[in-house]
């Protein structure tokens, strides 16, 4: 039986957090001090994450967007007249499942958990960039639950890849994959 946790994390739930998204995302993508603020939940941050038999086996992280997080994005939501300076919208950062456990569900509970989790802090809306590959699972999983796509982001995680040296599992280091925005009303 799969359950959910959103608070109270031990040092070594985090470093297994860090752990999922790097096999998920890229080594050197998120690490353990990176994670903390998520799991103590600073500044309008959050984790979830699931639990199958005690293991712990998938992460979502999210946080709140601000004009200042991204002008790119910003530009893009206020042609829907989105203002995410004025309305309360949250970002779905990142989300990993243990490899092999994939493909059985887990990853849509998680985003559905993390959409009740921002419902019920009041959020208005809520973004997330997906690569722009076919068969890519998260794009599938935004569709199945409502989520519209707003537009394609030419190499959205450049920059990030190269602050963070991290290999994207789809390009290597720099990254220069696109990304496609989706949004959805909460
Ligand atoms: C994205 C991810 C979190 C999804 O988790 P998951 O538990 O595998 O997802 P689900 O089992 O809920 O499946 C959701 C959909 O994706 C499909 N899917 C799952 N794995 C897939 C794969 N490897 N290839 C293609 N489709 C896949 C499922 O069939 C399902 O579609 P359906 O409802 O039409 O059957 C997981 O694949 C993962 O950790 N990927 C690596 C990291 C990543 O890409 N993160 C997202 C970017 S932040």
């Amino acid at each position: 039986m799969i359950y959910f946790k959103d608070n109270s994390f031990s040092h070594d739930e985090i470093t297994t957090c860090a752990f999922l998204l790097n096999e998920g995302l890229g080594q050197n993508s998120y690490s353990t001090e990176e994670l903390k603020p998520f799991a103590k939940q600073y500044s309008n941050k959050i984790l979830i994450t699931a639990h199958l038999k005690d293991q712990l086996v998938g992460i979502i992280i999210s946080e709140r967007f601000t004009p200042a997080n991204c002008k790119r994005i910003t530009k893009e939501l206020h042609k829907i007249d989105i203002d995410p300076g004025i309305e309360k919208t949250a970002i779905l950062k990142a989300a990993a499942v243990k490899l092999k456990l994939r493909g059985r569900g887990i990853g849509v509970a998680l985003i559905k958990k993390a959409l009740q989790k921002v419902k019920s802090e009041k959020y208005k809306y809520a973004i997330g960039t997906v690569w722009d590959i076919p068969e890519n699972p998260v794009k599938k999983i935004f569709n199945s639950i409502g989520f519209k796509e707003l537009s394609l982001i030419n190499t959205y995680w450049t920059g990030e890849s190269i602050q963070k040296k991290y290999q994207c599992p789809i390009c290597g280091n720099p990254c220069f994959c696109n990304a496609i925005l989706n949004y959805i009303k909460i």
